[in-house]
């Protein structure tokens, strides 16, 4: 009613004012919709465009991996340093406090163990439970030339559409089997292979060479896993390294977890990763908040 008193001579149409359209920072996700891109923007730093995600779902096919024998002791700490949170729905549930702020990418494929076949995954989570649990995420395994290959890919095309309905981003994570060699050649097949087929961020390794040619010929942001615990200061050159060659980012576990100070190490991660800084200053920053 308070419209209909004479109040119209005080509007404002501001038809002097164009407005606005803002494009979108991440690499190819410009054409996405509101709810994806607002997802990506809580996963990927709207300032710095990249992101330190932090990997703690090895359990689902490991079990309890050294320093995640207790999620709650060993990764809760960590939750204020870093961008998101890369966990399983069941750690999820059972160990995070739902008034985390932070963004969570969920583990949605699975099946089997280290003791089996890994590439013979399948689609472990339902679209519905995680829109419940308000997942910015899908995070899913591509074995490219891995023995269950397609069925892998298809898990990742499925996970795609049902994002898509649901305006949740999916990560396709590119999973290397003891018998394939960790080639550049074989990161821009894999790369480029998930982005193709609709994956909205990339998740692989590091390789010292032509890790450039990975990052520009993949139309979408790639982030790096760290792999195997490495020393600290080599962790953190793979870091800026990758960051340097274009990675949008890090999805990183063990070499976080596993080292001898993680809350100081996660912090040098950021550093270089968001502010650009050295591996030499990120050690040395390391070593300043305690880490030995
Ligand atoms: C492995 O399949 C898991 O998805 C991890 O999230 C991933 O390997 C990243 O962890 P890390 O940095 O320990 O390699």
């Amino acid at each position: 009613m308070a419209d209909l008193d004479g109040a119209e001579d005080t509007k404002e149409y501001h038809v002097d004012v164009p407005q606005k359209t803002e494009g979108f920072y991440l690499k190819g996700c410009g054409n996405l919709d509101w709810g994806m891109k607002n997802r990506l923007g809580r996963v990927f730093n709207p300032v710095s465009g990249k992101t330190v995600m932090l990997a703690f779902d090895h359990g689902y096919f490991q079990g309890p991996t050294t320093g995640l024998e207790r999620v709650d002791v060993s990764i809760l700490p960590l939750e204020p340093y870093c961008d998101t949170l890369m966990v399983t729905r069941g750690i999820l549930r059972s160990i995070i406090p739902p008034g985390t702020q932070k963004p969570i990418a969920l583990r949605a494929s699975g099946g089997p163990s280290i003791l089996k076949e890994l590439s013979n995954e399948q689609i472990a989570v339902d679209i519905d439970d995680a829109v419940r649990l308000n997942a910015s995420a899908l995070a899913v395994q591509v074995f490219i030339g891995g023995e269950y290959e397609t069925q892998s890919v298809i898990n990742m095309t499925r996970l795609v559409d049902a994002g898509i309905r649901a305006g949740i981003p999916v990560m396709a994570v590119t999973a290397v089997g003891k018998e394939l060699a960790r080639t550049p050649r074989y990161f821009r097949l894999a790369t480029r292979m998930c982005a193709e087929l609709g994956a909205h961020f990339i998740k692989t390794y590091y390789v010292e060479k032509e890790f450039e040619t990975i990052t520009s010929c993949c139309p979408v942001p790639i982030v790096i896993a760290g792999g195997k615990k490495l020393p600290e200061p080599d962790a953190l050159k793979m870091c800026y390294n990758a960051i340097q060659q274009g990675a949008a980012g890090v999805d990183m576990g063990r070499n976080i977890f596993q080292a001898p100070n993680p809350v100081a190490m996660i912090q040098a991660v950021r550093a270089v990763v968001h502010g650009g800084e050295t591996a030499e200053k990120a050690y040395q920053m390391y070593k300043d908040l305690g880490g030995t």
